[in-house]
C-alpha cells in the first residue's frame, strides 16, 4: 500500500502541476512531510487522507492504489499513466458536427460516454454546453479533471462502466467516440434505448463505432473485450430517428505502434 500511495501522491502532484511545498500549503502541513511519503518514508496520519483525496479529487480507494478485482479495467488504465496525453490535444470532426447541428444557444445538457483522458468533454464545456462525462479508467477522468481545471471549464467527471451504467439525467446530445466497441453485440439494443430513453425532444446522439470488415486485419492492441460493429449495424438501433449524418470512413492508426488501418461508421442521429 505504501508504494501504490507514494507513487499515486507523486503523479497526482506532478499532473496538477504542484510542488511539494504548494501541496503542503494547502494540506496545512510541512513540505518535509509530503516529501518522506513520496520517497516511502512514512505514511500520513488517517485523519487527513480524505483531505489529499479531495485535493486531487479523486477517491481514496484511487490515491491508495486499491483497486477490487472484480473491477473491470481496459489496457487504457495503464497508457493514459504518462504526463502527456495518450489522445493528444485534437478533438474528432464529430465535435464540430455537434456545434454546427446542436449550437448551445440556450444551456444543452451533453454527456460524452467513455471520455478517455477529457479532450472532447473539455473541448464542448469551453464551448458553452452543460458537460458530464465518464469512463471506466480512473487515471483517464484524473486527467479529464485537470485539463478542464487548467482551461477554467467546468465538467462533471464521473467514474462508471458503460455495461452497467444506469442514466440518470436527460441529456440533450449524447457523444460516444472510439468506446462501444466494448458493448457486446446482444447488450447493445438495450444499452442504446437506454441511451434514447433519456435524450430530450430534437436531442441528438452522435457515435463512432469500429466495424470489422474482411480485408482489414484486426488491430494489434484489439482487447479481448472489444466487438466489432457489423456495417450499417449502428442504423438498427436509429431507425425511428431523423439520421442526421451516416458514413463510412477508412482511416490509418498507429496506437499500440504498429501502423494499422480501422473502418469506422459515424452516425449522427436526431429525435423527433
Ligand atoms: C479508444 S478510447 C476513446 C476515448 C475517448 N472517447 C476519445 O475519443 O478520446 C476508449 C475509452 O473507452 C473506455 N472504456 C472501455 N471500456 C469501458 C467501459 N466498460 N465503460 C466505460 N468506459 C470504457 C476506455 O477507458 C477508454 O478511455
Amino acid at each position: 500500500m505504501n508504494k501504490n500511495f507514494a507513487e499515486n501522491l507523486y503523479r497526482l502532484r506532478k499532473a496538477k502541476g504542484m510542488t511539494q511545498e504548494q501541496l503542503a500549503g494547502e494540506l496545512g502541513i510541512s513540505f518535509q512531510s509530503v516529501s518522506r511519503w513520496e520517497n516511502q518514508q512514512g505514511y500520513p496520519d488517517i485523519e487527513i487522507l480524505p483531505q489529499i483525496a479531495a485535493c486531487f479529487k479523486v477517491s481514496l480507494d484511487a490515491l491508495l492504489g486499491y483497486r477490487s478485482e472484480k473491477i473491470m479495467t481496459t489496457h487504457y488504465e495503464q497508457k493514459y499513466c504518462s504526463e502527456e496525453y495518450y489522445w493528444g490535444n485534437q478533438v474528432w470532426d464529430g465535435c464540430y458536427e455537434v456545434l454546427r447541428k446542436k449550437p448551445p444557444m440556450e444551456p444543452l445538457r451533453l454527456l460524452d460516454v467513455g471520455c478517455g483522458e477529457g479532450q472532447a468533454a473539455v473541448f464542448f464545456a469551453k464551448n458553452g454546453y452543460v458537460v458530464s462525462a465518464f469512463d471506466i479508467s480512473e487515471r483517464g477522468l484524473e486527467k479529464g479533471r485537470y485539463l478542464a481545471e487548467i482551461s477554467h471549464v467546468s465538467v462533471d467527471f464521473f467514474h462508471a462502466n458503460l455495461l452497467d451504467y444506469q442514466v440518470e439525467n436527460d441529456y440533450d446530445v449524447v457523444y460516444a467516440s472510439g468506446v462501444l466497441q466494448y458493448i457486446p453485440q446482444d447488450r447493445r439494443e438495450e444499452m442504446i434505448k437506454n441511451l434514447k430513453r433519456h435524450t430530450r425532444r430534437d436531442g441528438i446522439h452522435i457515435l463512432n463505432v469500429f466495424v470489422e470488415k474482411p480485408f482489414l486485419e484486426t488491430p494489434p492492441d484489439w482487447e479481448k473485450t472489444e466487438y466489432f460493429w457489423k456495417s450499417g449495424e449502428l442504423l438498427l438501433y436509429y431507425h425511428d430517428w431523423k439520421i442526421e449524418l451516416l458514413e463510412e470512413v477508412i482511416f490509418d492508426c498507429d496506437s499500440g505502434g504498429v501502423p494499422h488501418k480501422h473502418c469506422m461508421d459515424v452516425l449522427m442521429a436526431r429525435r423527433a
